[in-house]
Parts: structure tokens; C-alpha cells; sequence
């Protein structure tokens, strides 16, 4: 049975072959290809795009979808993920979606399903689809040609799956990433790390700035301090159209974007800014992964 629980689940070939698949799908109309399949989705944790993208993609293609409500659900009487997982299993669905504050638990549920699993999110962790469909988006981008490009990640590194997952899958398509952090999310790494984004500006052909993820952050500064930690990280970090200036420039963001401390208002309207072309690509990614994991293990 094979699962997506990071980029490395998928060879180079296998995410070139998606791709074709996406670029198929990219009208995002509807088809019959997984008419009479059924794909579960467990979010434990919020999410608007990842879960209503997965929901759309999987009904383009004509499967049937249960997005289970996990605040009503058993595991709130005491039940564990993983015999919720095995019950849900128990109904034969033909692939599962999940997305939980808990890195590796998508990993540990693995021996409890005959259907593949599909990580979206797991803590800090991974991000598969989401690292995907950057590349997908940077791919279309620069029709192809993205090899020795430059690509600033900017923000919370060490506290985003979506950093990590794209860490693992950007150099394998000859993107250089370049990290741009304050201090405190920075992480050790084999990549050029800077805390002063101009300091590298004119090397860089894509940004892809991250939100700061506050729930993943153990608060201990005081009200005041947090607020003047937040001015000095608008500051040095926020994306706008004064630090750009005029260069030519791919801006990305996984969502959801927090305005004018991620990406300024005008920024985001700039036509350098490819966000909601990320959400559009989403879909018909997930459409490509759906199709690939469900078709291809037929034991379900
Ligand atoms: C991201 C996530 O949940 O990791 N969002 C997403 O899936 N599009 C990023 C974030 O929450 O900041």
C-alpha cells in the first residue's frame, strides 16, 4: 500500500507524471474517474484551503467525500485517533485524508488501514501536497525552467511544515532555497540562512513567505513585549511593494495569510503575487494525487 506522508514517498518521475495529470485537470471541470470511490477526510486541527481542496478535488473526479466532524466525533468521548482510524477503515473507504497537531501520528496509522493515506499536516512535520503544488505553481511559473533557481523562505521555518516539506522537495527539482528568519525560527540548516532579507534580494527569483504559526509557540513574553516583537518582525519581514521595488519576482504564501504582517494589502494585489494561483493549482493537484493513490492500490 503506498501512503503520502512526505515529498520523499514520491520519486521524481512519479511528481513529473502528477504534474502532466495536473495540467489535464487544470480547468478543474468535472470527470468520472473516481466515480464510486469514497474519500474520507479527519482534520484535527483548522484548515480552510488544504480541506476544501481536497473535497473539491476528490468530487471533480467524481468520488463521493465524508469529512468527518472530529469536534463531535468519538475521540472527544476518549477514543484514540488510531482506533478511529481503524473503525473508519472498518467502512471501506478508499483513501484517507488527515491533518493533526501531531508530528508522525499520519505515519503511525499506517498499519491500521488497507487504503492509503493522504498527510495533511502533521505538526511541524510535512506538508506533501502543499510542497507540491508550490513546485507545480513555480513549475508553470517559469515553464519548466526552475533549475538553479532561488527561492527565499521566509518567516516561522521552524515551526512550518509547509518549510519543511518544501525543504525536502524543492532541491530535488535544482531549486536553491535561501532562509530568511529572526533568530528565534531559525533552524540548522545546510542552506544559506540570512535574518536581513535585503541582504539577499537581488539573488532571489521566487519568495515564499510563511505565516508566523502563533499556535505552535509557547508564550511566555508579556502582552508589551509580544506587541513590539510583532512591529519589529512587520518590519524586517513583511513583503511589500517598497521592498521589491521593481524586480521581477515570484511571491508565494500557503495561506492563510495574515495581511500586512506576511504580505502588505498592495503586495498581494500586485500581479508578482501568485496566492490564489496556488489555490486554483491545489485542486487540480490533489485531483492528480487522488487519482494516482486510489487508482494505484486497488486492494481497497
Ligand atoms: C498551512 C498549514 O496548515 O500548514 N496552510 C495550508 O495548509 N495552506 C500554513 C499555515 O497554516 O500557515
Amino acid at each position: 500500500m503506498k501512503h503520502l506522508i512526505t515529498p520523499n514517498d514520491l520519486s521524481n518521475n512519479e511528481i513529473l507524471e502528477l504534474f502532466e495529470d495536473a495540467k489535464l485537470f487544470s480547468d478543474l471541470t468535472s470527470n468520472s474517474i473516481l466515480n464510486g470511490k469514497l474519500v474520507v477526510t479527519l482534520f484535527f486541527e483548522s484548515s480552510t484551503r488544504t480541506r476544501s481542496s481536497f473535497e473539491i478535488a476528490a468530487k471533480r473526479l467524481g468520488a463521493e467525500v465524508v469529512n468527518l466532524e472530529v469536534y463531535t466525533s468519538s475521540t472527544n468521548k476518549g477514543e484514540t485517533v488510531e482506533d478511529t482510524v481503524a473503525n473508519l477503515n472498518a467502512m471501506k473507504p478508499d483513501a484517507i485524508i488527515i491533518r493533526h497537531k501531531d508530528c508522525g501520528l499520519p505515519e503511525s496509522l499506517k498499519s491500521y488501514v488497507n487504503c492509503p493515506i493522504i498527510n495533511a499536516g502533521d505538526g511541524k512535520n510535512a506538508h506533501p501536497t502543499q510542497a507540491l503544488l508550490d513546485l507545480f505553481t513555480i513549475n508553470e511559473h517559469f515553464n519548466g525552467e526552475i533549475a538553479g533557481k532561488n527561492i527565499a523562505i521566509v518567516g516561522d521555518i521552524a515551526n512550518s511544515r509547509v518549510a519543511t516539506s518544501n525543504l525536502e522537495l524543492l532541491p530535488r527539482f535544482g531549486l536553491n532555497p535561501i532562509l530568511v528568519a529572526p533568530k528565534r525560527f531559525k533552524v540548522i540548516s545546510p542552506y544559506k540562512t540570512v535574518t536581513n532579507i535585503k541582504k539577499v534580494l537581488n539573488e532571489l527569483d521566487i519568495i515564499m513567505s510563511l505565516r508566523v504559526q502563533h499556535e505552535r509557540h509557547e508564550v511566555t513574553a508579556t502582552a508589551e513585549k509580544q506587541a513590539q516583537q510583532k512591529a519589529k518582525y512587520v518590519k524586517k519581514y513583511c513583503i511589500t511593494k517598497k521592498l521589491l521595488g521593481d524586480k521581477e519576482m515570484l511571491l508565494l504564501h500557503p495561506g492563510p495569510v495574515n495581511r500586512n504582517i506576511d504580505i502588505s494589502d498592495e503586495m498581494l494585489l500586485d500581479p508578482r503575487s501568485k496566492v490564489l494561483k496556488q489555490v486554483e493549482n491545489g485542486v487540480a493537484v490533489r485531483m492528480a494525487i487522488l487519482k494516482k493513490f486510489i487508482l494505484e492500490n486497488k486492494v481497497c
